[in-house]
Parts: structure tokens; C-alpha cells; sequence
């Protein structure tokens, strides 16, 4: 959905910062839904919402949440990468299919300047090449939906918070603070619903 012109300028811009461009697999694609976890009475309205790509700019989105499931919603799947957790764990991209001839991806935007309990997620054109943004290589599935081990660790869960789009949008938790959560917020499970 993102416009022609925008393309090209994030594919200028993105090649320059050597991310890749291969990398599209649409053999077992999935859509991503929220699934509330127990214990947040008032909270259902974070249920069973549909993850995709809200534009920020060239090749830049934030990750973002709508109430219904469609044909254009984000089509996620896994691209491996050659990390794996100090247990063994494979890692992968949380990479996308959004109809362009390359793939979009998850990215976690750790920021390293302060100290913050939440951080904002990112669904950016390319794969790998995301230190300068953020962690994309460290993402797996288990039978509690998407995870992420990756190299700055620290991953707690996902929180899901009605914020600066004026719609629920994605962010992470980061262990070793409280569990506080605003009214406007919310913790998820992220479940592939496969295609
Ligand atoms: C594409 O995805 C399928 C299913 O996950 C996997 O078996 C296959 O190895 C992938 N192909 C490439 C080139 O990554
Ligand atoms: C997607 O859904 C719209 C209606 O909501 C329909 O017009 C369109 O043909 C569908 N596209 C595909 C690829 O199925
Ligand atoms: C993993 O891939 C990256 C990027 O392609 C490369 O720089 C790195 O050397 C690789 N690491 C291993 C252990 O193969
Ligand atoms: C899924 O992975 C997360 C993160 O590593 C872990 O905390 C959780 O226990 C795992 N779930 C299952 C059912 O193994």
C-alpha cells in the first residue's frame, strides 16, 4: 500500500545502508492476530486485532493493529537468519510480504540512549541490515505465537497501546522493570493465523 515514488526512494535509500532485497518466500504465509492474556478485566478491545503497517516514511512503518482480517492484511512469515539462541533456538526475520518485489520486516527499536520499561515496533523495508533502526535477526514461533531472543535481548512480552497513530499500535516490554500497564495498553500473545 505504500505509493510507487516512496519505493524507489526506500529502495535508494535502504540499498545505500546494504540492506538486502531477496529474501521473499510466500510459500507459508500468515496474517498476525492479538490474543489477550488472561487477567486484564476492561482490556477486550485488544483482542483479536490484525497487525500491519501503519507509513512513517521510506520504507519506514510502524507496526499497528486493525479490527478486521482482510486480503491486504500484512502477510508475515519466517526467513531464517544464521543466528541461534546460546540454547539452540533457530532465529529468523519476522519478514512480510506486503505486494512489493521485496520483503518488509519486523524491527524491535531497542534504544540504547535511555532507559525505557516499553520500546515502539517498526515493519521496515528490507531484511537484516537493522542496527541502525533496531534488532530484526532475533524472531521465532512457539505454541505461545511470535517470540524474540535476539542479540540485545531483554524481550518481555508484547504490549499492544492505543498511542501515536490514534490506533492500537505495537510495542515491546523490557525485562527488569515493573509490570505496570496504562489504561490505554494492554499484553498480548502474537498468533500467526496462517493464509
Ligand atoms: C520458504 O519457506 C518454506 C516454509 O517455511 C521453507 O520450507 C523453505 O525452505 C523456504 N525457502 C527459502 C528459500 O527460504
Ligand atoms: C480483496 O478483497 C476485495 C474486496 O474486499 C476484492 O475486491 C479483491 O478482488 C480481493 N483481492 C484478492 C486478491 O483476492
Ligand atoms: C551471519 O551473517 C552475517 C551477515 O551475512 C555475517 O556477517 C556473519 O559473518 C555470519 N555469521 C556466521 C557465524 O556465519
Ligand atoms: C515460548 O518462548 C518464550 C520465549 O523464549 C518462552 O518464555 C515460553 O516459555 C515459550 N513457550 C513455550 C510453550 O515453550
Amino acid at each position: 500500500m505504500q505509493l510507487l515514488a516512496t519505493i524507489l526512494v526506500s529502495i535508494a535509500l535502504l540499498t545505500s545502508a546494504s540492506a538486502q532485497f531477496t529474501g521473499l518466500n510466500t510459500s507459508r504465509e500468515y496474517n498476525i492476530r492479538t490474543c489477550l492474556k488472561p487477567g486484564q478485566p476492561g482490556k477486550a478491545r485488544f483482542d483479536n486485532l490484525w497487525l500491519d503497517d501503519y507509513h512513517t516514511g521510506a520504507g519506514l512503518s510502524d507496526a499497528v493493529f486493525f479490527p478486521t482480517r482482510t486480503n491486504v492484511t500484512a502477510a508475515g512469515y519466517l526467513y531464517p537468519t544464521n543466528q541461534t539462541s546460546a540454547a539452540g533456538q533457530k532465529y529468523y526475520y519476522q519478514a512480510f510480504n506486503l505486494g512489493n518485489p521485496f520483503p518488509w520486516q519486523l524491527v524491535m527499536a531497542f534504544n540504547t540512549n535511555f532507559y525505557a520499561a516499553w520500546q515502539p515496533v517498526r515493519v521496515n523495508a528490507g531484511l537484516g541490515g537493522g542496527d541502525t533502526t533496531g534488532e530484526s535477526s532475533g524472531f521465532f514461533l512457539n505454541s505461545t505465537g511470535l517470540q524474540y531472543g535476539g542479540a540485545e535481548g531483554g524481550f518481555d512480552g508484547w504490549l499492544v497501546c492505543n498511542w501515536w497513530h490514534e490506533m492500537p499500535q505495537l510495542f515491546f516490554r523490557i525485562t527488569g522493570y515493573g509490570d505496570f500497564t496504562p489504561l490505554s495498553c494492554a499484553d498480548v500473545y502474537l498468533m500467526p493465523e496462517y493464509i
